[in-house]
């Protein structure tokens, strides 16, 4: 696929196939992918929970999400749980802010790396949903995510099974300043 296909492809998915799996390696090329996005000072802040037992799946879906995101990826084999280590990126050696945003730059940087996921995935065959309705602290104790890091997104990873439209975009020039 070329790279216009895959980012003109890319969809939210909310329905997956329950019959067909991801394997670990196919969830390692993603993460690797998230890896080459650029980040503030090369600092890689990004952290990724890979959810794949029936144990845990069943967990998170059920004890993590709110029902209408629980049924969104009610039969997705994969979740991955993304965190950033606060403190870190957009700070000096100091943990000084470099500037009024703060830990907003790992939020930031998370977010292209998390691009860098989904057009990956979508380049494997894949789909994805990006969750950011969900239950932080749940998460947190489900997964051991220690209190240095700040819980992000869901993302749910599998074989779509469903073929939503795209949503529309707005115009280019309602939000674009050529100055
Ligand atoms: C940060 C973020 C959080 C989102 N949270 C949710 C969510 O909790 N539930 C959901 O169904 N979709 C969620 N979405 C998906 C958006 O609704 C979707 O990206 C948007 O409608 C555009 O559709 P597209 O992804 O198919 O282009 C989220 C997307 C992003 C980027």
């Amino acid at each position: 696929m070329t790279f216009d296909e895959v980012a003109k492809e890319r969809r939210s998915v909310r329905a997956y196939k329950a019959d067909e799996k991801v394997s670990k390696e196919m969830v390692e090329e993603l993460i690797k992918a998230a890896q080459l996005a650029p980040t503030w000072k090369n600092s890689q802040t990004g952290r990724y929970y890979v959810v794949m037992s029936e144990e845990k799946l069943t967990k998170v879906k059920q004890e993590c999400l709110p029902e209408f995101n629980r049924n969104n990826c009610a039969d997705a084999p994969v979740l991955i749980v993304t965190t950033f280590v606060k403190n870190r990126a957009g700070f000096n050696r100091e943990g000084v802010a470099d500037n009024e945003l703060g830990n907003m730059w790992g939020a930031y940087d998370l977010g292209l790396q998390n691009e860098n996921l989904l057009l990956k995935a979508k380049d494997l065959g894949l789909d994805t949903l990006v969750m950011g309705i969900r239950d932080g602290e749940k998460l947190r104790e489900v997964l051991n995510i220690p209190a240095e890091q700040e819980v992000v997104a869901v993302i749910s990873v599998g074989y779509r099974n469903q073929n939503p439209d795209m949503p529309k975009r707005k115009a280019l020039e309602d939000i674009s300043v050529f100055c």
